[in-house]
């Protein structure tokens, strides 16, 4: 079939939940991938962030090849023998005890907020149905009702009321207003490290340290959503590392599914994942053989540091490069390792605009929230693809400036 036909077929039987480049893939190798021409692009997207290991990564591959034809589920019926390993392993890579496996992100993150809010009424004596969480301003956690409940981006939450009670939103970096929201019925302090979707926002360097500090003091779980910005991608395995703290809850996705299969966990101690019993909390593919033999194998490549080691190095350099960028097309250049906003000088343009331009001179990435275009290639990129697609985005850049 054309790639005419295809794109038809789409869009008579796909919802129009998205708004893709037109551009029709149909293979990818480490950074790159195929269209249905023959063209090769460099992903500056990783399937946000969930490639973090690249395209068909070998160990990756082989592992989910082995399983496939092994055992592929069982539901939680019933035990297997990669589920204990798997978590075992998730759990001394996180210095955390215990994992709740799950599948999707969001999942991750509903399964996150339900632990702190029984943890809440059965550890900390919260009154029943009183527990608060508190969150920030323009976070990206998932597409549940619950989770959009709590968003601030107005597409994400409109006619999908109504909302689930219980989210105290605060300005995303401003630990004053976390400390003026909590209360003796808060449960947790529920972050991204860094976020994502909003364009890479890094806080102030202080703010983490101060959540740990306000969270220990008040008894408030701290809760990191690390499903974008964990597993390496800013050059370390936790986002959370690069301000020396230790959250109580880590919620993990994305890439440690390896980009195969969607792959999430809940990792605390026990004194916080203990509160669930048979029963109480569940999901039929979560921890399912096939995503514990790639997870394994994920771990396995983390463990080693060398992604975590070329997230920083190459990120340096992605940094440096981009940084010379402002005052030429770009406004600011914000992230750690490989992760990069970068937001476009409305004056030549927009996000999209530049990644059309970026796209045809063979770079696929995302733009967000308009002037915002955010650069997130697999760790496994080379250094000469990298600075191919650095070119790019300065060309890019001149063709609308018209210099
Ligand atoms: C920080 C963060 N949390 C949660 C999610 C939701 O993950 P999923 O799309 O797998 O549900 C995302 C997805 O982009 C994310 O960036």
């Amino acid at each position: 079939m054309s790639q005419q036909d295809l794109l038809a077929l789409e869009d008579a039987h796909v919802a129009h939940n998205y708004h893709p480049l037109p551009v029709m893939l149909t293979s990818g190798a480490g950074a790159t991938m195929t269209d249905i021409e023959g063209r090769v692009y460099i992903d500056c997207l990783a399937g946000y962030s969930a490639l973090n290991f690249g395209h068909s990564h070998p160990d990756l591959l082989a592992a989910a090849h082995h399983q496939l034809d092994t055992l592929t589920l069982t539901s939680r019926a019933f035990h297997h023998d990669l589920l204990g390993p798997f978590a075992a392993e998730l759990a001394e890579l996180s210095g955390k005890d215990m994992v709740l496996p799950m599948n999707s992100g969001a999942e991750a993150v509903e399964s996150g907020i339900k632990v702190a809010r029984k943890w809440g009424y059965e550890v900390k004596g919260v009154a029943a149905d009183q527990a608060n969480i508190v969150v920030a301003s323009d976070s990206f956690h998932g597409r549940t009702t619950t989770i959009v409940g709590f968003s601030t981006d107005e597409a994400a939450r409109k006619n999908f009321g109504p909302f689930t009670p219980g989210f105290r939103i605060v300005p995303y970096g401003d630990a004053d207003a976390v400390a003026a929201a909590i209360d003796d019925n808060t449960v947790a302090v529920l972050m991204e490290p860094i976020q994502g979707e909003a364009g890479v926002v890094v806080p102030p360097a202080d703010f983490w340290p101060r959540l740990r500090s306000l969270c220990t003091e008040h008894n408030v779980l701290l809760v990191a959503d690390e499903i974008q910005s964990g597993l390496g991608r800013t050059g370390r395995t936790f986002a959370v590392e690069h301000f020396g703290v230790v959250p109580d809850i880590y919620l993990l996705g994305k890439a440690l599914g390896g980009g195969l299969l969607p792959l999430s966990a809940v990792v605390a101690n026990r004194d916080i994942l203990g509160v669930l019993q048979p029963g109480q909390h569940g999901s039929t593919f979560g921890g399912n053989p096939l995503a514990c033999a790639v997870g394994r194998a994920v771990i396995r490549l983390l463990s080693s540091g060398e992604p975590q080691r070329r997230a920083e190095e190459l990120g340096a350099h992605l940094h440096s490069r981009l940084g010379a960028l402002v005052g030429h097309g770009l406004l600011e250049v914000r992230g750690y390792g490989l992760w990069a906003g970068i937001d476009v000088d409305p004056a030549i343009g927009t996000g999209r605009q530049v990644i059309e331009r970026m796209a045809a001179r063979g770079v696929l990435a995302k733009d967000t929230h308009g002037s915002t275009i955010r650069l997130a290639p697999p760790l496994v990129i080379s250094l000469e693809d990298l600075d191919r697609a650095i070119d790019a985005v300065r060309d890019s850049l001149a063709d609308l400036s018209g210099s």
